[in-house]
Parts: C-alpha cells; structure tokens; sequence
C-alpha cells in the first residue's frame, strides 16, 4: 500500500485506487502505485486489490450476508473523497473481477456509489490502452449514479515497456507527466464540494 498526502484550500483529499487485477505483476495496479507516489503532498492515496472478495451468488448472500471482504471495501469507498479505478481490458470490455466486486459492492445496505467521485485509469500491453474497457465502464457508472470524472483519460498503451520490470516504477517521463496531471486534476474534482 502507498501513501501520500494533500491539501487543497486547507482540506485533505483522499483517493482510493482499486485495482482490477489479481495479478503480482500487474500493470494496471503498477500504474496505480505510480499515480500515489506522484501525488504532491497535498494529496493522500492508498490502494487495494480485489484479492479475497468471492463470486457474488445470491445463495451465498441470502444465507451469510455481504462477504466481510466487501463490508471493507465499501468502508474504504466511503471515507474516500475519490475513487481511482484501475482497470484491465479483457476481450474489448470489463474484466470479471472488477465488475464482480462492483456488483457485490451494489448489494450493501448503505449505497457507496451514488454521488461519489470516480475515475478510470487502465494500462495494456497493446495499442488502445484499455480504451474499450473504459467505454465499457460508463453505462454501469451511470446506473450506479456515481460522480463521474470524464475529463481526465488515463490510457497507457504498451505499459510493459514503460515500467521498471523489478520495482514496477515507470520509466517514461512522458507517461509520469500524463499520471502527474491525471491524480492532481481528479484530487481537485474529488475535493469540490467539501473544500
Ligand atoms: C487480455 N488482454 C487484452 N488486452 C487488450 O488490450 N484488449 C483485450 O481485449 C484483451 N483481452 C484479454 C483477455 C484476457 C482473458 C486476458 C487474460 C488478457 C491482455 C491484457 O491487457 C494484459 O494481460 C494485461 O497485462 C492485463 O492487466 P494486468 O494484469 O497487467 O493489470
């Protein structure tokens, strides 16, 4: 987990990013803990994976409940004045693991999405991006009423060549510069309102 700190008019704004790959080598959660440590000291991040949360099954939460895992994660979302998702493209659309997070997160009693500020970020080894993931996206922000950030696009394409293969740190200025004014521009949208 990465952390930083910002304020902005005297107010601290914390954005949480969520990564929707499982896997240790990740590049869409390398991209995440790039934007956290690019954040100035006016800005906090902190990021999570989706490890841990089961396939949602109605039979599951009939007979237990929302998942533990799930309860946290919308406790997360809540005391997040923004949230960062990063996410893979898998066959031109929505990565399972990340939609099923998000469906389990829809179920909890206390609605975490309606209002609150979002943003896409994504990263593939291909030429696009992550660009089809992320138009996938919308309908589904859109239903669950969330405060879309739709200024900012964050596509990187051909990641597996921009970040340090041992420490995951990136190593293109060009794309350190887009993360840069990516996590300062959503820390300001997150932030209106409160401060
Ligand atoms: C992919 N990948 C992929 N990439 C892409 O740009 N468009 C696509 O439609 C797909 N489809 C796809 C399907 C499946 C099942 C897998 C496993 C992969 C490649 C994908 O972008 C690549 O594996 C990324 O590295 C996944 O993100 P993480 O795990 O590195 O964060």
């Amino acid at each position: 987990m990465s952390f930083c700190q910002v304020v902005y008019n005297g107010c601290m704004t914390h954005i949480l990013g969520i990564s929707g790959s499982l896997r240790r080598g990740s590049l869409n959660t390398a991209l995440l803990r790039n934007l956290a440590e690019l954040s100035d000291e006016e800005v906090s991040m902190e990021i999570t994976t989706l490890h841990g949360i089961p396939l949602y099954d109605g039979d599951l939460e009939d007979e237990s409940g929302i998942p533990q895992e799930v309860k946290n994660l919308g406790e997360r979302i809540k005391a997040a004045d923004g949230v960062v998702i990063a996410s893979p493209e898998y066959n031109n659309s929505i990565p399972g693991v990340l939609k099923n997070a998000v469906d389990w997160l829809s179920r909890l009693e206390e609605d975490v999405f309606a209002g609150k500020s979002f943003a896409l970020v994504g990263a593939s080894p291909g030429g696009f991006g992550t660009i089809l993931a992320q138009n996938a996206w919308l309908p589904v922000f859109r239903t669950l009423e969330v405060h879309f950030w739709a200024e900012g696009r964050l596509l990187v394409s051909k990641a597996a060549g921009l970040f340090d293969v041992k420490t995951g740190r990136l190593t293109d200025e060009k794309t350190r510069q887009k993360l840069e004014e990516f996590i300062q521009g959503f820390a300001k949208f997150a932030a209106d309102g409160e401060c």
